[in-house]
Parts: C-alpha cells; sequence; structure tokens
C-alpha cells in the first residue's frame, strides 16, 4: 500500500517538507510505502473549466506540458494521501491549490474513496481557513478524513522551526497513525468480502430554477 504525499510549498525544504518526513518515517514503520510529490516553483497552470476530461473521461488533463497528468497516474497507484501546503494570506499555497483543482477536475474518480489527510503551516495565523479549504477535496469525493488529536496546525517560520512546536507535531505523527490505520482497515475489509456501497451518480442541480 502507498501513500502518496503532496508539499504543497513552493521552498522545497522548508516546514511542510519536515512534516512530511516525520510522516514518511511512521508511514514507513508501518510498513507502507510512501512518496513526496513537490508541487515546484515554477508556475503552474490552474483549470481553465475547459471541459475537456468531461468529455473524454479518460482521467487525463488536455493540458499536457506540465505534470498534472503523471500526477494523476500516481494518484491510481497510491491507496492514501497526505496534502501538506504554507499558510499564504489565510489559505493553502496558489501553486498547491492549482494543482488540486486539475488533479481533482480531471483525474478525481481516480481518488474517490480513498482516504487522506491534510495539515497546514503557518508562522503565526491562518491555519484553520487553510485546512478548511484543503478538506474539501477529500470531503467532496467519498475520501474518508482521518484526523489527528487536535488540528492539524503547526507554527514556524524559518526551515525546521516546526519541530519545536511539540503538540503540532504529536498530533501529526498520531493523524499519520491513524492514516495507516484506516488504510490497513479497509485493505481488510475488502480482502474479507466487504464491498463498497453501490452509490448514485449523475443528478446535478445548478439551483438556478
Ligand atoms: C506568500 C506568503 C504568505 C504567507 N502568509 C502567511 C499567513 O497568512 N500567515 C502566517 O502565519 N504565515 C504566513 N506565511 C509564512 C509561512 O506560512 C511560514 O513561513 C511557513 O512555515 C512556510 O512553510 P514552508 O517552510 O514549508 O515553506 C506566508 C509566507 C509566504 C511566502
Amino acid at each position: 500500500m502507498k501513500v502518496l504525499m503532496l508539499n504543497g510549498s513552493t521552498r522545497k525544504n522548508g516546514n511542510t517538507r519536515a512534516v512530511l518526513d516525520q510522516m514518511v518515517e511512521i508511514l514507513s514503520a508501518q510498513g507502507l510505502e510512501t512518496e513526496i510529490f513537490w508541487v515546484g516553483n515554477e508556475p503552474i497552470r490552474d483549470c481553465t473549466g475547459c471541459g475537456t476530461c468531461k468529455k473524454t473521461r479518460n482521467n487525463t488533463c488536455v493540458f499536457k506540458d506540465d505534470y498534472i497528468n503523471d500526477l494523476i497516474a500516481k494518484c491510481q497507484a497510491a491507496d492514501g494521501f497526505v496534502f501538506g501546503t504554507p499558510v499564504y494570506y489565510s489559505h493553502p499555497s496558489g501553486a498547491l491549490l492549482s494543482v488540486l483543482n486539475r488533479m481533482y477536475y480531471a483525474g478525481g474518480n481516480v481518488l474517490r474513496g480513498k482516504p487522506g489527510c491534510s495539515f497546514a503551516v503557518a508562522r503565526r495565523g491562518g491555519t484553520s481557513l487553510a485546512l478548511q479549504v484543503l478538506n474539501q477535496y477529500f470531503l467532496y469525493n467519498e475520501m474518508p478524513l482521518v484526523s489527528g488529536s487536535y488540528w492539524a496546525m503547526l507554527h514556524g517560520a524559518r526551515p525546521e522551526e516546526v519541530f519545536q512546536d511539540v503538540e503540532g507535531m504529536q498530533t501529526i505523527r498520531n493523524m499519520t497513525r491513524n492514516l495507516a490505520h484506516v488504510m490497513k482497515s479497509l485493505k481488510l475489509a475488502g480482502e474479507n468480502g466487504l464491498e463498497k456501497p453501490e452509490n448514485e451518480y449523475g443528478a446535478r442541480t445548478n439551483f438556478i430554477r
């Protein structure tokens, strides 16, 4: 089983990465594979809403000049997810939001039903809002949202200052163990014949009448 972890910071080796590294240690000790995917610090296109992916329905974004389609393929191979972000003006990084918007719009079906968790790192404020935004990606898509023993928010500015946030790191360790437990539980359930619910799709009401 594999966990795909998004580093949503434009700083490759900052606090977000430090938290992810801690999570990797715990997940590896639990026998899970991990991969950290960095969103990078180059411009990344947001979803243009062109709707091509809704016509082709092949889990592919029409824009093939960046890594989004590779990332969707990684999502297909993953069994669980971690989205980590720094707080930028009280919300997740713009780069991470652009990535998630395209990843979910074109490839949401390959993520559906798989569990995940998120965390936000800030110097001082805005973590609640950033977390709320990140968690929507799980909540709209039948993805069990895993929590820790408190809010998954951490404080730090310079790289690795986050380790001084003792309670924040404790919460992250617990959230990571909970993610491993949920992933293993779902696998066991499937192996023992528990089928996923037969849900209904297709109704779309735009509230214009
Ligand atoms: C563009 C930008 C906006 C930021 N906005 C906030 C903010 O609203 N609140 C806050 O507490 N910290 C803010 N910060 C600080 C970062 O959240 C903080 O330094 C965090 O640890 C960075 O994570 P990283 O080391 O993974 O890049 C901002 C930093 C940048 C670069």
